[in-house]
Order: structure tokens, then C-alpha cells, then sequence
């Protein structure tokens, strides 16, 4: 019977602690990240909302950190070294999951098979990738799409250029084009994801319009939005040699509830009163200063100034 209890309760403390990514306190965050999970890690809706559909999806992926960029496959990166390094160089390190920055050589990267990333997901990538601008920090280049080597040795030295639009259609962009998915990897700082999670799950589920318009997704819940978070990531077993990993995304469209709104507007009227209130004290508090000033310094002629001060009111 012992074990058996020692078991049950030690999956228990993995169930509890396993939520909560301990990288952010031993690692810190990238001052940029601006996520936080919007809706409650037991399963419940978020308070005052009404959730019109949940969804989720769980997605195999391989993780390295950047010291595994010298290293030959399967445990290193070394065919695109020089063009992984040329797309993190276009922006500052977005971070990991969380937005945890593990700094240096061990910040870590996230390289998918690029048949397992879904449709929307591809399309979102293409279209930043038709955006010629090349500005600092542009959403060009939160993913990197890269062919694989096609023979033992080839160094791959850039990104797969964009499909070609309706009005492009260049040659070289043709023929990237060609490039079927099976031949292409995905490569991003983690840190990316959290700009199109929705994305990810929106195809085959209940409110697949609602999750495809990013327009709506929102880092809270406010009326008529959508919340995303990646509720689940694990670690590769590095001590093994092994990068793979898996995450799971979670994603909803939430409407305010009545209640939820009558309490909102209670709030905010009470906080208005609040501040209002606020604002009458510390007028009131710079009237008896000054009053105190005039008194101890020159009271009459302070006096005329208010007599003309009024004047001027009326
Ligand atoms: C996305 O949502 C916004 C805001 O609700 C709306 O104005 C827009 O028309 C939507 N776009 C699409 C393609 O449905």
C-alpha cells in the first residue's frame, strides 16, 4: 500500500507544481513580454464571462538552445548555424515560453516539421513575410521558415522566400513556392507564439471565425474577445540527448455575462467616486495651504490679489 500512496502523491505535487514554469524566477523575462494567462488554470470559466467555445491542441516540436547551433542533427542545428543566426540578429530576443530569457548560449529556440504547424498558423507566417520593410523588431521575423539539406553537408544560409502573391510572381518566389511542406522547418523563439496563439487551434473547432480574427485576441478577457495560452510545455530531456517536447494551446471566445456586467459597472462607478473623492481632498488640502501661507507671510497683500482673483471669476 505504501508506494502506491508515495506514487499517487507525488504525480499530485507534479499536477500542482507542474503549472507553474520556475525558469521565470531562476531566469528572469525579457523586458518586452507582455502575456499573462487570462483565464483560471483549474478548467473554470474566467470570472464574468461567458465562454462560447473552448478548444485545444497539443503540438510535437523539438527544442534546442543556441550552443546546439555548432552540433550536427539530431541534437544540433548545424545545416542552417549561419541562417538561424542571421534571423535572430534581425530582433531583440523575444524569449522562451513566458517570455524567459535563459541569456547567451543557452536561450532556447523551438524548430518545428513544417507539416505539423497548421494552415492558419502558415498563412499568418507567409503574410508577414510579404512585408518588405525590414524595420527593427518587425513580426517579419518572429518565425523563420528554412528548407532541409538536400544532401549531407549543404548549409542552408537563409529564410524560404514568400510565396508569391497575385501580383508578384517572380521567378525566385515561384520557386520557393514549389518547395513542398515536408521539405521546410519552422524555427522561433517561443516568445512568438504568444502574438498568434489562437491561430494555432482556430481550424475544425466550434468557433473557428471567432479564433481566426486576431483583431479580438486580447492579453485580458474583455467583452467579445479571445484568450489564448500555451497551458502546457514540457522540457526535452537534454540529459538523454533528446530536444523533443511538446506544448498544448488552449484558446476560448468569451462574451461579458450579464453579471458580469452589472459588477464592471459597479466597480467602475465606485472607482470613479473614488477618485473623484480624491481629487475634491487634495483640492481642498492646496486651499488650506495656501490660506496657511497667506496667513504667515503678507496677509494683505495676498488678500488684494484674491479680491482681484474673484473679480476676474465673475
Ligand atoms: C474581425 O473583428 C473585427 C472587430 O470585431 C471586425 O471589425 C472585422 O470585420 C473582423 N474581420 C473579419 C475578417 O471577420
Amino acid at each position: 500500500m505504501r508506494p502506491a500512496l508515495s506514487l499517487l502523491s507525488l504525480s499530485l505535487a507534479e499536477a500542482v507544481l507542474g503549472a507553474i514554469n520556475w525558469d521565470i524566477f531562476e531566469h528572469g523575462v525579457v523586458e518586452s513580454f507582455k502575456w499573462s494567462r487570462a483565464f483560471p488554470d483549474d478548467g473554470s470559466d474566467p470570472g464574468g464571462f461567458h465562454v462560447n467555445c473552448k478548444t485545444e491542441g497539443t503540438f510535437h516540436a523539438k527544442m534546442y538552445k543556441l550552443s546546439d547551433l555548432w552540433e550536427d542533427p539530431p541534437s544540433g542545428l548545424s545545416p542552417w548555424h549561419d541562417a538561424i543566426e542571421d534571423f535572430l540578429g534581425h530582433r531583440d530576443y523575444i524569449g522562451s515560453w513566458d517570455g524567459v530569457d535563459h541569456k547567451g548560449q543557452d536561450r532556447e529556440i523551438v524548430v518545428m516539421e513544417y507539416v505539423d504547424v497548421p494552415d492558419p498558423v502558415k498563412h499568418w507566417i507567409e503574410e508577414q513575410q510579404l512585408d518588405e520593410r525590414d524595420t527593427p523588431n518587425s513580426p517579419k521575423w518572429l518565425f523563420a521558415v528554412f528548407e532541409k539539406p538536400k544532401q549531407e553537408g549543404q548549409k542552408i544560409l537563409s529564410t524560404v522566400a514568400p510565396k508569391p502573391t497575385a501580383v508578384s510572381g517572380e521567378h525566385d518566389t515561384a520557386k520557393a513556392a514549389a518547395i513542398p511542406d515536408k521539405d521546410k522547418i519552422l524555427v522561433f523563439p517561443a516568445g512568438s507564439i504568444y502574438e498568434n496563439l489562437p491561430l494555432w487551434v482556430s481550424k475544425g473547432s466550434r468557433c473557428e471565425r471567432d479564433l481566426s480574427n486576431l483583431t479580438n485576441y486580447k492579453p485580458q478577457a474583455i467583452d467579445h474577445s479571445i484568450l489564448a495560452w500555451p497551458v502546457d510545455h514540457t522540457k526535452p530531456q537534454r540529459d538523454l540527448g533528446r530536444r523533443d517536447m511538446k506544448f498544448t494551446i488552449e484558446a476560448m471566445s468569451v462574451i461579458e455575462s450579464e453579471d458580469g456586467k452589472r459588477s464592471r459597472l459597479m466597480w467602475e462607478r465606485l472607482h470613479r467616486a473614488v477618485k473623484r473623492n480624491d481629487r475634491r481632498n487634495q483640492k481642498e488640502e492646496r486651499l488650506r495651504a495656501r490660506k496657511e501661507m497667506e496667513q504667515g507671510r503678507d496677509p494683505d497683500g495676498w488678500k488684494e490679489q484674491d479680491e482681484w482673483r474673484e473679480k476676474d471669476e465673475l
